[in-house]
């Protein structure tokens, strides 16, 4: 599966098969299926697939298999999984992912798998029995013949639901091939010397990315980025004092609903959601409350797109002796996060936004501080306890199992970033975000927040007067473009476009030409309906009968909810 490298590969995810050749194995499948995969393979076909026959060396094919193909072509026996490649060839596909095997028997599923198909899918003709044997030629899927023109269209067609998109919600993000292969490493027991062989070197990775020196600890979890919130908040605070929260978004909001659910008292600084925090506020309410133990804030609100001053609100409560938790979920690997000396102890982060790696890897950084502390805080919970992993380590060993795949993909990304160096990565992402301001601003798009205080990666902008967010989100959907909704105060007239991940500037430039289609197709949606209610109000009061509005004259856009009519 390539990344979003060009408008091309967006377009092809959009609307082509994911499939464009299914191949089987001359002599592979008993008569009775054959016949029954005829009138299957019909459909198929007239949805833009080329089924090619291979035929092995001392194999006839029989006339049903030569009818059932559009080519025919020779390679070796299976498991030998070259007559496939030449298949491959034969229809002119230049990518094996694309590739899709029919077998009936072991030998043909193992030449699908050993060949890279896309998709190998056992035919199942004699009941349970033939089912397990097919079994052991790992197929993606088994079916009866008569059903695999259904599982085609649902899963491999081109009119599928499930497909590849560009991901421009703040994460989880588009990955590359190469996280995507990582993912895929061996299974491995985490109770052995490897797991912690691998810990260590994703500990001394995110470190150099992170910029920290090895006084530092990490704390690696199985979870989302809320996990590490919560493992972080837990241990920053000492029994009977208080942590002083920045609210300015629902993530802030959402580390305040942490401590209060661990029965840590919360003091809030808040803002409005489009403005930074004030560290003159931050300095005051710590000046007012000495029982204040540390201090808890967003580097980069998602909510809006805003960056918080975490350095200056760091400083001023180092110099009270005050701890600081930073949630850096979406900022680190993006924007300029200094830690070493800063006076921030703790960071929350997480594998799957800015750092380019998949769910379910959550860590938290510890300065020496911040590690001291954790062992002075009240052990709140099991599985989030901080020391518990802490010792764990010491120990070369982990509390609880970790999401072994994650972490190959978080281990992967970071060696991406390590390649294309951080500050590279913080330029990219700067220039990717001016590209999209410059061109939402010609589109007449208005951020919510001032440019002084917008982060590199997520834009909150006004819904424009008419437009409906449902129908603007289903609109660039179709061309292969996810956009967000707008969170916070300004939920239900703002929406969001992210750019993390592995994007390229040229692919912004598809989603941008999208984008303009779309605002014009739900403003011309939403006049239309306008218009419709507006005769019918004239018509009621010209007859004098009550006529209800009817819906909008455009067709519906395939979204996952319908807007109501009008608006
Ligand atoms: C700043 C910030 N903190 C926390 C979270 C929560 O992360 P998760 O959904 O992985 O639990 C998010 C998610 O978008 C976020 O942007």
């Amino acid at each position: 599966m390539p990344y979003a490298d060009t408008v091309a590969t967006v377009r092809s995810w959009a609307e082509d098969r994911s499939i464009a050749v299914w191949t089987l194995f001359a002599g592979d499948l008993p008569p009775v299926a054959q016949a029954a995969l005829a009138t299957e393979l019909e459909r198929v076909r007239k949805d833009g697939a080329v089924v090619v026959l291979v035929v092995p060396d001392d194999v006839s094919p029989t006339p049903v298999e030569r009818r059932l193909a559009d080519v025919v072509v020779r390679g070796p026996m299976p498991p030998a999984p070259y007559g496939l490649l030449v298949a491959l060839a034969a229809a002119d596909v230049p990518d094996v992912g694309r590739l899709g095997l029919l077998g009936g028997s072991r030998d043909a599923l193992e030449a699908g798998r050993c060949a890279g198909a896309g998709a190998v899918i056992g035919i199942a003709t004699n009941g349970p029995g033939n089912r397990r044997l097919l079994l052991k030629g790992q197929p993606d899927r088994i079916v009866e013949p008569g059903e695999f023109a259904d599982l085609d269209a649902s899963v491999y067609g081109s009119e599928r639901r499930h497909r590849e998109r560009v991901l421009l919600n703040p994460g989880p993000t588009v990955v590359s091939d190469r996280v995507h292969r990582a993912v895929a490493g061996p299974d491995l027991c985490h109770r052995e010397p490897e797991y912690s062989e691998i810990f260590e070197r994703v500990k001394a990775k995110l470190f150099r990315v992170a910029g920290v020196e090895p006084d530092w600890s990490l704390v690696l979890i199985a979870g989302s980025g809320t996990a590490a919130m919560e493992a972080m908040v837990g241990a920053s605070v000492r029994p009977g004092r208080r942590l002083l929260v920045c609210r300015n978004g629902v993530y802030g909001d959402r580390l305040a609903t942490i401590a209060e659910r661990l029965g840590i008292e919360v003091v809030s600084v808040k803002a409005a959601d489009t403005e930074p925090i004030d560290p003159a506020a931050v300095d005051a309410a710590l000046a007012a409350d000495p029982a204040i133990d540390a201090v808890a804030v967003v580097h980069h609100e998602t909510t809006t797109g805003l960056l918080n001053p975490v350095h200056e609100i760091a400083a001023l409560a180092a110099a009270r002796d005050v701890r600081v938790a930073v949630d850096a979920i979406s900022s680190l690997g993006a924007e300029e996060l200094r830690l070493a000396g800063s006076g921030i102890d703790f960071v929350a982060c997480t594998s799957n936004k800015c750092l380019h790696g998949l769910p379910g890897a959550a860590f938290v950084l510890l300065s020496s501080a911040g590690t001291a502390r954790a062992y002075l805080a009240p052990r709140r919970s099991l599985y989030l306890d901080v020391p518990g992993y802490l010792e764990a380590q010491r120990k070369s060993s982990v509390p609880f199992t970790p999401a072994v795949p994650a972490v190959y993909g978080l281990e992967a990304a970071l060696d991406e970033l390590l390649d294309e160096g951080v500050d590279h990565r913080h330029t990219e992402y700067r220039e990717r975000v001016a590209y999209l301001d410059f061109a939402f601003e010609r589109l007449g798009l208005e951020p919510t927040v001032a440019a002084a205080d917008r982060s590199s990666s997520v834009r909150s902008l006004r819904l424009p007067e008419g437009v409906d967010y449902e129908r603007l989100h289903d609109a660039v959907k179709r061309d292969g473009y996810i956009v967000y909704a707008g969170l916070g105060q300004a939920a239900g007239t703002t929406f969001r476009v992210c750019t993390l991940g592995a994007l390229e500037l040229e692919v912004l430039g598809g989603f941008i030409e999208s984008l303009g289609r779309g605002l014009a197709e739900a403003r011309l949606v939403n006049a239309a309906a306008r218009l419709t209610a507006e005769a019918a109000r004239a018509a009621q009061v010209m007859t004098g009968v009550s006529a209800a509005p009817s819906a909008p004259a455009a067709t519906a856009t395939g979204g996952r909810r319908r807007a109501a009519a009008g608006g």
